[in-house]
């Protein structure tokens, strides 16, 4: 089943919407006919100019996060819909730092993915165990309850309509990656769990990527298993030759 192989690059709170738009002009002509996806989560005041100077190329811009309303008075806050407008095609949900540094539960990323889909962002589903859960050998147990709890009653005609991201906590900007068979294992068994949501045929076609202290060294050997369809990069992405480097990668895989 051939996937699609997707590069992420997660900028966080960094950039300006002059340094976004330097960063692609930059990173267009270094990563022209790779065919390897490639997508920018970039801070809101970014995503206009970004998506801007992103058109006609094949990279697209997203955002990082998202309210689970439609609209209303939520001082603050930002819609599906304002994002979709100002360019973004896709929306990271569940991130870590959304989940343990701003107390997102599971059921607030449930009903942000529901968003997500009934008002037509691709949603980025990120899961993953702390340091914690996966001393404790609770890492499977973990990603069946994000997974299961963020998909839950997702209606039939958006059955499959997701990326998914496996991000160990302990492996996010600590410099420490999963090996690649730690995170084969790990991909494995996320498909399997989308298996029993969505069927065996539609969980082999939604691509996996992996994140955590993702680098141009290691990241040949985690694209090369063959559950892991790409990468989300954080730290490493913020610099338009070290993504492009990353990119190349993705090349004579598969
Ligand atoms: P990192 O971040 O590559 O800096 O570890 C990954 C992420 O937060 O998505």
């Amino acid at each position: 089943m051939a996937r699609d192989l997707i590069v992420i690059g997660n900028w966080k709170m960094y950039k300006t919407s002059r340094e976004a738009a330097d960063y692609i002009e930059q990173l267009l002509p270094k990563i022209e006919g790779n065919k390897a996806r490639v997508f920018l989560a970039v801070p809101f005041t970014s995503i206009a100019s970004a998506a801007a100077c992103a058109k006609q190329a094949k990279l697209e811009i997203g955002a990082q996060n998202m309210n689970d309303a439609r609209d209303g008075a939520f001082t603050g806050e930002i819609a599906a819909l304002m994002l979709k407008e100002a360019g973004a095609t896709f929306v990271l949900l569940g991130h870590s730092e959304r989940r343990h540094i701003f107390g997102e539960s599971e059921d607030l990323i449930h009903r942000k993915l529901a968003r997500a889909l009934q008002d037509d962002i691709l949603p980025v589903l990120c899961v993953g165990e702390t340091l914690e859960e996966h001393e404790a050998g609770n890492m499977k147990e973990v990603l069946k309850r994000q997974i299961e709890s963020a998909l839950a009653d997702v209606p039939k005609e958006h059955a499959g309509d997701l990326i998914l991201a496996y991000e160990p906590v302990w492996a996010i900007g600590t410099g420490k990656t999963a090996t690649p068979k730690q995170a084969q294992e790990a991909h494995a068994f996320c498909r399997e769990c989308l298996a029993e949501i969505y069927g065996k045929r539609k969980a082999g076609q939604i691509s996996i990527l992996y994140g955590g202290s993702v680098k141009p060294d290691n990241a040949k050997k985690l694209l090369s298993e063959k559950d892991i369809d790409g990468v989300l990069v954080g730290g490493a992405s913020l610099d338009a030759d070290t993504l492009a480097d990353i990119i190349q990668h993705c090349e004579g895989i598969r």
